[in-house]
Formats: C-alpha cells, structure tokens, sequence
C-alpha cells in the first residue's frame, strides 16, 4: 500500500536517523575517546621497560604477574621496588636477575594504579600484547597468517599496492640460501632487536632510506602487516637456526625442504664416507709402515 510521506511519517524518519547517528557517536565515544586509563598509565610510564606479552625488556614481562603476585604485593612493589628489596625475598631475587637495571619507585594515584593492575591482568587472560596507539596490528594474529606472510615476504603472492618482496633484499634464517637477497641486513629474529610495536612501526613506516624510498608509494595494507608481522615474529620464537620459512600453518614442514634435506643428508654421507675411507687408508697404511720396521 502506499504511503504518502506526511509530515508526522518525516519527523519519525528524522527521530531515527538522530537517534542512529548518537548511538554512533556513543559507540565511537566508547571504543576510542573513552580509552582505557590504565593502558595510558602504562604507555607513558611502564613501556619503556616492560611488555605486556611480547618478552623482557629492561625489566620482566608483565603477562601474568597480576596471577604470581598478590595484590598488595605489586602496589607496594610498583611504588617502592628498590625499599621492597631490602625485605622481601622475591623481590630481592628480581633485583638480582635484572641487575644492573633498577626500577624506579612509580607514583600512581589509588585510581591510576587500579586501573592498570586490572589493564595487566585483562590483556593477559586475552593473551593480548600490549602494543601503545597507532603501533597496533589491525587485528590480533591467527595460524594461517605465518604462512601468508611467508608467501608476501617471498613474493610468492604480490602485496596489493606493488610493493617489492622482501626476499628481493633480505634473506631470513635458513631461507637466505634459497635466494634471499642480501642488500638488506638479514632479519632473522629481527624481533629480537626490535620490540613488537617497532617492527609493526617498520612495516607501516619504515625509516630506512632504501625501503622508505621503496615503499613510500606503496604501503603495505593493514592485513598485509598482520602477516608479515606475524612471519617475522614466528622467525623468532623457533629457533633461529632452523627452516623457519619452511614451516606451514600445522608446523610441519614443507616437502620441498624435506628434499632438500634429504639430498644434502645423502651427501654428507657420501663425502663422510669419502673421508673415512681415506682416513681407513692411512690408518692401515701407518700400521703397514710401522711393521715393517
Ligand atoms: C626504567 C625502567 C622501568 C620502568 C619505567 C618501570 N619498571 Fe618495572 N621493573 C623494572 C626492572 C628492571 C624490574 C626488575 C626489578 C629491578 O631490577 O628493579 C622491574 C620489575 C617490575 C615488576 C615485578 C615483576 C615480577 O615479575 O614480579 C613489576 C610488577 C613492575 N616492574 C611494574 C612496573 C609498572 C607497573 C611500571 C609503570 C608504572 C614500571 N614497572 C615501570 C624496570 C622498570
Ligand atoms: C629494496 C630493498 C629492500 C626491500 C624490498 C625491503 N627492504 Fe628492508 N631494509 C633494506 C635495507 C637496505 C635495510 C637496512 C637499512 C639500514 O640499516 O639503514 C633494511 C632494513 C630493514 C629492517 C631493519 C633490520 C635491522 O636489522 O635493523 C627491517 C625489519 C626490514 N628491513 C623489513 C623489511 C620487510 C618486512 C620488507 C618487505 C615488506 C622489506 N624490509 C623490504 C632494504 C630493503
């Protein structure tokens, strides 16, 4: 049936659409605007020295610590770490492990503190990393993206806005004999030299006049970050001896490398061979040569 638009029918329509733009704006207040406290108390004061996830840094990893420690603990810890050393055994331990870096005694207010404790405690239970505004993968990191960003960083699949492989100038572990270039340093456990949000700050901006040059006007996509990040950061977690690029999504390894492995197995048993016999040789030849005095 048709309906005319009548006046009262416009004014409904204008409720509604004022009605979805607030709900709009409350949304975005609430996921941006609204930021966590505690996430800022711990960018500005705690990052510097202290992941959340991600590894030691100056000081220990803070994943966890809320479970290993009590909560009067850490307050009295966060504020007076040094104090907290000269009686309580735990800390004087971390003291010692961390040697020479000492922990500074932080004021927080009652309310900042709280709210960073439960920052730590949430982003642990998530097994979130903690990565400060504007250095954040767009997503958190799945399985398959190790071997997506394997596949970009080995211009095995193109980056969308024609950015050159990474391989074209870099090799990675064991991958660097499969051609990796070598114009760029090779970047095996880059995570190692470079925080989490660094490498994620490289990927969206690098600051290398080669790569800047390379990249300026064809940036990796958000997605395309996630992946290479995640590749990069595997690269560090196996060892960074063995065929990193060679695992896929179940970590099994790929059969090309099998192969290879395989035939480089069979020559080293063949030149061993080769080695032991000519030792053999000699060995009986001694023998020959010293009875015959
Ligand atoms: C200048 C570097 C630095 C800063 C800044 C810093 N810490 Fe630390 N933190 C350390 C070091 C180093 C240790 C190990 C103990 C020591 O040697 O002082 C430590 C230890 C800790 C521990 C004990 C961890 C455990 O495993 O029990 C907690 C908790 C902690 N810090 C929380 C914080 C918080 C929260 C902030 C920010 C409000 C902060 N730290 C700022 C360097 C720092
Ligand atoms: C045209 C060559 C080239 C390409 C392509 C290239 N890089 Fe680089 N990259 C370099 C050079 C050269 C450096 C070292 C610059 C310096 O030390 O000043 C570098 C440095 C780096 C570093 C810092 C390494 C360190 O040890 O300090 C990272 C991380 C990195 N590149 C990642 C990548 C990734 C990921 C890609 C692919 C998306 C890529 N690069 C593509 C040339 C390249």
């Amino acid at each position: 049936m048709f309906m005319p638009i009548t006046k009262n029918s416009y004014f409904k329509s204008a409720g509604l659409v004022a009605f979805a733009v607030a709900l709009l704006i409350g949304i975005l207040a609430a996921a941006g605007f609204g930021q966590d406290p505690g996430r800022k108390v711990f960018e500005t004061k705690c990052f510097s020295c202290h992941n959340i996830g991600g590894g030691n840094k100056q000081g220990p990893d803070l994943k966890g610590v809320t479970d290993r420690r009590s909560e009067e603990w850490l307050k009295e810890f966060i504020r007076t770490p040094t104090a907290m050393s000269r009686k309580d055994q735990d800390a004087a331990s971390l003291f010692k492990d961390f040697a020479p870096e000492i922990m500074p005694d932080q004021s927080l207010t009652d309310e900042e503190m709280d709210s960073l404790l439960k920052t730590i405690k949430t982003l642990s239970d998530s097994g979130e990393m903690f990565t400060p505004e504007g250095a954040k993968l767009a997503r958190p990191i799945r399985r398959s993206d190790v071997r997506e960003g394997w596949r970009l960083f080995t211009g095995q699949k193109e980056f969308e806005n024609g950015g050159v492989a990474c391989s074209t100038c870099h090799g990675i572990g064991s991958f660097g004999s499969y051609g990796g270039g070598t114009l760029g340093p090779d970047l095996t456990a880059t995570n190692i030299k470079y925080r989490d949000p660094e490498l994620i700050l490289i990927l969206q901006e690098p600051n290398f006049p080669t790569m800047t040059e390379m990249f300026r006007d064809h940036k990796l996509t958000e997605e395309e970050i996630v992946q290479v990040f995640a590749y990069l950061k595997h690269s560090k977690e196996v060892s960074p001896n063995a065929a990193i690029a060679a695992t896929t999504d179940s970590g099994a390894v790929e059969p090309r490398f099998l192969i290879t492995g395989f035939v480089f197995t069979v020559l080293a048993l063949v030149g061993l061979n080769f080695v032991w016999r000519k030792r053999h040789g000699n060995v009986r030849g001694d023998i020959v040569e010293r009875s015959k005095i």
